[in-house]
């Protein structure tokens, strides 16, 4: 069984798409969900399917080093083969990235490497972008410029903003998630050390 663990920070609708079409199939299982927030409601959702939940909770905790060490204690005791970061809105340390190197992903609402970080909807918006999308991609030291995996599309209507424009981009992540996460357990994806942003 190839376990996954899955780190969220809230909403968790990536999470569902991945229970939906990974969880117990295919010989994967999410063995944990891991919110560094109180009342995610990904939380649910992991419960309603029947997955073991964590809180480790990062508000107050100043010290990023101490935090990320409670996070790993958490995720090794089920010694997983992938960790997937969906909507987990913390910058990890490197020590946190080294350690889960080649087996750590994140989904980034934009065309990475444009616009990395926040706000990325808006900023698509102001730039008078044309299109706009979500990427997959593992993560590594460098936030959100990790090698991309697998990226979406969506053309940006005269109509759209913000929020109208991130309800379309997700429906996207909602499908290139799971095809990364099933890509990557038939070892048709991998970091390599030739990469240049590791
Ligand atoms: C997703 O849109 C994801 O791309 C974004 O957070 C949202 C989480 O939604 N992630 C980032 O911005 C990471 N920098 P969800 O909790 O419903 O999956």
């Amino acid at each position: 069984m190839k376990k996954i663990v899955v780190l969220i920070s809230g909403n968790g609708s990536n999470l569902q798409a991945i229970i939906e079409k990974c969880h117990n199939k295919e010989g994967m299982r999410i063995v944990a969900v891991i919110s560094n927030k109180e009342g995610a409601y990904g939380l649910i959702r992991a419960q309603k399917a029947g997955i073991p939940t964590w809180k480790i909770l990062s508000k107050g905790v100043v010290n990023r080093d101490d935090y990320d060490e409670q996070l790993s204690a958490c995720i090794d005791k089920d010694a997983p083969d992938l960790i997937v970061l969906a909507g987990f809105m913390r910058i990890l340390t490197p020590h946190f990235v080294r350690h889960y190197k080649g087996k750590l992903l994140n989904i980034h609402p934009s065309l990475l490497p444009k616009y990395p970080g926040l706000h990325t909807h808006q900023r698509a918006l102001e730039a008078k972008e044309k299109e706009h999308g979500a990427s997959v991609h593992f993560v590594t030291e460098e936030l959100d410029a990790g090698p991309v995996i697998l990226q979406a599309k969506v053309p940006i209507l005269q109509t759209d903003n913000a929020e109208l424009l991130a309800a379309r981009v997700q429906e996207q992540e909602h499908k290139i998630y799971p095809q990364a996460v099933h890509l990557f357990f038939q070892g048709k994806i991998l970091l390599s050390s030739e990469n240049k942003s590791e």
